[in-house]
């Protein structure tokens, strides 16, 4: 039932070239037109309508949501707020007339999550769920829905949900910007060509493996590490820290870079492993200064960057390289050496990998 693969996260890594494919399908028009998300009830007049995107989600999805909301600012101009599910829950949102409801779950059965959604529809707002599994709660009592075709995800790490919940992010993003004449034809063109070109690139990007196997054997005695990023990156960064904690227990933090000498700084020693993410080519020499700050401090830095771009090598100890897509789209291909490091980093520790201690595959209490 592992296909093969000592665990199913591992099997589920290498599933994304097809996840992605397969959440992809129908969804875009043969000339690249337009994005066809035919079972929206949201029609074109709401679309244009909405003032303001509340998402609500936990964890991984709630890292999902912080790529959706740059996403969705960026082409549509709505202003996003991504909030936490257990905190949304317990205060009063403000909501404005027309404030679109958006609920990411993989299981769409977390508790804080399906709360947050029942109290949002009980004051008669719209919620849209992005959810993996057909059938779910948050799949029955949303308005809308755009499922994920990631298929099963049995590791309690998630992976592959993710990938596909960035895709759903992306096609509703381009979509509401399209309906709202915030994007042209052109724009979307290039978006939706950059997109069908995902499966095979992450496909590539599962050739890094070996080079993170290796990497990841500076994790059996190292309990501190740090992910550093700029915007998308930064938001990827705290993906990849929570999956490293996660499975290999070791204490990682995300930081936005640029924020990193207002106090964390001071955490970066001699040997401290710093994961630097910079495939976001106009936050690219900005993302180089601060990787110049920790490597004065001794830090052991794997940087990450778009293939061609060998400049980063004369500031690294190591370079992870990424097949070149649109920046936009990047955090689909930089996460999946993430998630292969805390792979690797758990197995190497001997840690039970797909059922870490003290967590469950969905969080059904509060
Ligand atoms: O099923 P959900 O997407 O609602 O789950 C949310 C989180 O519990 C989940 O993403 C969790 O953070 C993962 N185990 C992280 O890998």
């Amino acid at each position: 039932e592992r296909g093969g693969y000592p665990h199913f996260m591992l099997k589920e890594i290498h599933e994304q070239p097809k996840a992605v494919r397969d959440t992809l399908r129908g969804r875009i028009a043969e000339d690249f037109s337009r994005v066809q998300l035919d079972e929206l009830n949201l029609d074109d007049a709401f679309m244009k309508a909405v003032d303001r995107i509340h998402i609500i989600a936990c964890g991984t999805s709630w890292h999902a949501g912080l790529v959706g909301k740059a996403v969705i600012e960026s082409y549509a101009r709505i202003p996003v707020d991504v909030e936490i599910a257990s905190e949304y829950r317990y205060r009063r949102p403000l909501f404005t007339p027309n404030t679109l409801v958006i609920v990411i779950s993989q299981s769409g059965e977390t508790a804080d999550t399906l709360a947050a959604l029942r109290e949002v529809k009980r004051q008669g707002r719209r919620v849209l769920a992005i959810t993996n599994v057909v059938g779910s709660s948050a799949e029955r009592e949303a308005d809308d829905v755009i499922i994920t075709w990631a298929g099963p995800e049995i590791a309690v790490a998630s992976t592959k949900a993710y990938t596909t919940q960035l895709i759903a992010l992306y096609l509703l993003g381009i979509k509401m910007a399209h309906v709202r004449g915030e994007i042209g034809d052109d724009k979307v063109r290039e978006l939706l060509k950059g997109l069908e070109d995902l499966p095979q690139a992450t496909e590539q990007v599962l050739d890094t493996a070996p080079q993170l196997e290796r990497f990841a054997q500076r994790y059996v005695d190292t309990m501190d590490t740090f992910f550093i990023g700029r915007s998308l990156d930064y938001s990827v960064a705290m993906e990849g820290a929570l999956k490293l904690k996660e499975i290999s227990y070791i204490h990682a933090e995300a930081y936005a870079a640029g924020e990193l000498k207002h106090g964390t700084l001071a955490l970066i020693t001699e040997g401290v492993p710093v994961i630097a993410l910079a495939t976001q080519p106009d936050l690219y020499e900005k993302t180089v200064s601060n990787i110049v700050e920790v490597k004065a401090r001794g830090a052991f830095v794997l940087g990450m960057t778009w293939i061609g771009n060998e400049d980063l090598e004369k500031t690294v100890d190591e370079v992870i390289y990424l097949p070149k897509t649109l920046p936009e789209l990047a955090p689909i291909l930089a996460v999946i050496p993430l998630q292969l490091l805390a792979y690797y980093a758990a197995v190497a520790r001997g840690n039970d990998v797909d059922k870490p201690r003290n967590l469950a595959k969905s969080v059904t209490v509060e």
